[in-house]
Order: structure tokens, then sequence, then C-alpha cells
């Protein structure tokens, strides 16, 4: 494999990746010769039917896995490994139980020999960026999804993210609580300058949030559409009744649902 990356704008590149997992020897394909790439302080949304290699291609993203072909380059270098740099969200928010919100958040500085007094004061910081304020001594079991969820985006963001990737973190969530999260996310994204890509179900949770929405075909993965989101910032709640909203659902809906 070659390990050219090109010097340039994106801080992802991905170029005719495939991935197969190995099941007894047999390749398994789960992606096939994806091309895209991620501006820096882009906002991606990733669709695709269940199943179809999502969470797999953000495990590549992550450096947790190796393309099988093809290459991804992180800030013009070839990806080989996980990052500090890079922040994974997983769907369930995965607190230790044992562990207070603060201290669940300064794991990751804990792990990397950060002192505590810096790991502290970084993971308060987080703490009212995510606005959790109040419950920093609070234990998991006494949050609600919500802000077991926060939690667990101040702990990917404790190392200041460059670039922050997202598995369906507001699955389990309800409409109105989810609708808060998007506020917030779009807030750390607009205060941080991180770069995002998120994995989502939702078409209007993409349209609502992204840049440019990537939908990808049944397994093995393949890219259907890229489309940008012509709405411009700071997005009203209007924009969801608009027919260009619907224009765009219909679009996204169709490069699922096609074969
Ligand atoms: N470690 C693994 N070893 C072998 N096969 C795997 C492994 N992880 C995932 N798979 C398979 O790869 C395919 C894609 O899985 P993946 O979790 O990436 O899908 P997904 O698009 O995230 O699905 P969902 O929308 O349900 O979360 C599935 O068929 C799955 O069974
Ligand atoms: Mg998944």
């Amino acid at each position: 494999m070659s390990a050219v990356c090109p010097a340039g704008k994106a801080l992802l590149w991905v170029h005719d990746l495939s991935l197969a997992y190995r099941n007894g020897g047999q390749p398994f394909w789960v992606l096939q010769d994806l091309n895209f790439q991620v501006p820096e302080g882009g906002f991606l949304a990733v669709l695709g039917p269940s199943g179809c290699g999502k969470s797999t291609l953000l495990r590549v993203l992550a450096g947790l896995l190796p393309p099988t072909r093809g290459q991804v380059c992180y800030a013009s270098r070839p990806l080989a490994a996980p990052q500090p740099e890079i922040g994974l969200v997983f769907q369930h928010a995965n607190l230790l139980p044992w562990r207070t919100v603060l201290q669940n958040i300064t794991l990751p500085l804990e792990i990397r020999g950060v002192t505590r007094r810096e790991a502290e004061a970084r993971a308060r910081e987080m703490v009212a960026l995510v606005g959790l304020e109040g419950f920093e001594h609070t234990l998991p079991r006494d949050l609600s999804g919500g802000m077991a969820q926060r939690v667990a985006l101040a702990r990917a963001l404790v190392y200041r993210p460059r670039l922050l990737l997202l598995d369906e973190p507001f699955s389990p969530l309800d409409t109105l609580t989810r609708e808060q999260m998007w506020e917030e996310l779009l807030r750390i994204w607009r205060h941080t300058g991180v770069t995002i890509l998120m994995v989502t179900h939702s078409m209007t949770e993409a349209l609502v949030l992204a840049d440019r929405v990537l939908v990808l075909s049944p397994r093995p993965a393949r890219l259907r559409l890229d489309l940008t989101v012509p709405f411009p910032r700071p997005r009203t709640e209007e924009i969801r009744f608009t027919p260009l909203f619907g224009e765009l659902v219909r679009r996204i809906r169709e490069a699922i649902l096609s074969g």
C-alpha cells in the first residue's frame, strides 16, 4: 500500500478505502472503495441502512482498524494508530459506574499521565461546556440518559480533539432532549472549531446539523450520495418545514432505500 498523503485542506482524506473482517480466513467485506474528504472544521453526517458498516467506518477513522485496501490520511499523514487528537463517542455512554461525572471525564487525562490538578481543571471546563455544572460529583446511576450522553461527550472533548467521531450519540434520547443536544453540539462545534463526523439514522438530525451528508449503500458500504446541505447558519427550526428540506429528505431516503 502506497502511503502518499496529499498536503491540503482536508483533515481526513479517505481514498479507495475497503475493509474486510476475517471470519475464519474468509474475508467479509464491509466497506468498498470509499472516497471522500472532510475539511478541517467541517460537520459531516453519515447515514446508511442498519449493518451496512457505519460503525466499522468510524473504527477505521479512529485508527482502531487498519484499511484492508486503500488509504486514510489524517492531517496529511497516514492514519496508522489511534490518536489522542481523535475523540470517539459510542452510541451508549459507557461510563464507569463507580466514578463520578468529574472522575469519568478526567479518566482519559489520567491514563495519559496529566496531573490530577490539571485534569480536574480541564474536566471542569468541559462540564461547563456541556452544561452539567452542579453534577460534578454525581454518579452515573443518578443521571438521565441525556446527561450521561453529555458526560460521554465531555469525556471525548477533554483531550481537545481536532476530530470528533460520533456514533449515533443521541439515538437513545427522547425527541426534546435530542433537539436540546443538537443545540449543545452546535454550540460546542462553534466554540471549539472541532471537525465532526457523526453517524446517525435520522435524516432530520443530519440536515439540521451537518454541512454535508454521506449516504452509504447496504453492506458492503459504498458511497451512494454525497450531499451538500444548502441551509445557511445559524439554522432556525423553520427550515424543517420548508419544501427544500422535504426535497432533501426525499433524496436521502431514496439513496438509502435504492437497492
Ligand atoms: N469485529 C467484527 N468481526 C466480524 N464482523 C463484524 C465485526 N464488527 C462488525 N461486523 C459485521 O460488519 C457489518 C457492519 O457492522 P457495523 O457495526 O459497522 O454496521 P452499522 O452500519 O454500524 O450498523 P447499525 O446501523 O446497526 O449500527 C455487520 O454485518 C457486522 O455483523
Ligand atoms: Mg453502528
